[in-house]
């Protein structure tokens, strides 16, 4: 391998519209729709802590999807620009497949259901372990911390159907956290969790900032992170403002976000 610097994310000119297929008979056509995002540029480095902000519709999950290569693999549409995770250029590469990406970045989705695939709670933590060969011993060791983290103790043995929205999102971090990748990219994580699971959350970030990760989380209550590296503000698919949080004025986060 080269001694390259390993810049976990590098965003360059990136441009994205969905398409909207229209039936009418027989015949489909697809039509290109305005850009969901439009010359995003970004550049992260490693261990540090990224909250990404802005009003809904502003492009924060596509661009999340972008970072994860779930577009442009599993969702279509005009992709213009690179996204390079460790130097490797993902998103026009047609080589490079989301399982590669899985050991190197993790994505915790704004559904939850879209990501349990197990019929238990242990079951689905240990998915990505054992898909990726861990020994058995380890997985069990690590599911069981897992689960005593995120206070699911009495929902071991659980089918994840039968969870709570908040008791689903903690399900979907462990499934993250459990594949020790570098990268983690949360998308409104907490968003059915009570002032103590929020909490909790906010510290498991500083844990893993600590141990080096490189964190991006897109979160309405960003205050919760003043000790973020960095806050982006996204307005109409374009990054609006980009700056440690202390140097993005108030007014302008209030102003943009209607609160
Ligand atoms: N699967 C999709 N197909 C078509 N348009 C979509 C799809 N997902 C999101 N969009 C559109 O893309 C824009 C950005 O959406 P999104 O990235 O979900 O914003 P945010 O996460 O900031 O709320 C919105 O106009 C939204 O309607
Ligand atoms: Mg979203």
């Amino acid at each position: 391998m080269s001694t390259e610097k390993r810049i976990p994310i590098e965003v360059r000119n990136l441009t994205f519209a969905y398409e909207r297929d229209e039936k009418s008979g027989t015949e489909t056509t697809t039509t290109a729709v305005p850009p969901a995002l439009s010359g995003i540029d970004l550049t992260i480095e490693s261990g540090t802590v990224v909250v990404l902000i802005g009003p809904s519709g502003s492009g924060k999950t596509t661009l999340c999807k972008c970072l994860t290569g779930i577009i442009p693999k599993l969702i279509k549409g005009n992709l213009d620009g690179e996204v390079l995770i460790f130097g490797r250029e993902i998103a026009q590469d047609s080589s490079v497949e989301i399982s590669m990406l899985s050991t190197q970045i993790g994505f915790v989705m704004q559904e939850p259901d879209h990501q349990i695939v197990m019929t238990t709670v242990e079951d689905d933590i240990a998915f990505g372990p054992e898909n990726s060969m861990m020994p058995s011993p380890e997985i069990r060791a690590l599911v069981d911390h897992l689960i005593a983290d995120m206070g699911l103790e009495a929902k071991a043995e659980t089918n994840p159907n039968n969870l709570s929205g908040g008791e689903k999102q903690r399900l979907t971090v462990a499934g993250v956290l459990a594949m020790e990748p570098e990268i983690m990219v949360f998308d409104e994580p907490v968003s059915s969790l009570d002032a103590v699971g929020k909490a909790h959350f906010v510290e498991i970030v500083k844990e893993l900032k600590a141990a080096g990760k490189t964190i991006i989380i897109v979160e309405h209550d960003y205050e919760v992170f003043d000790f973020a590296d960095r806050w982006i503000l996204i307005k109409d698919g374009r990054v609006a403002a980009d700056a440690i949080p202390s140097a993005i004025p108030k007014t302008l986060l209030e102003r943009e976000l209607w609160r």
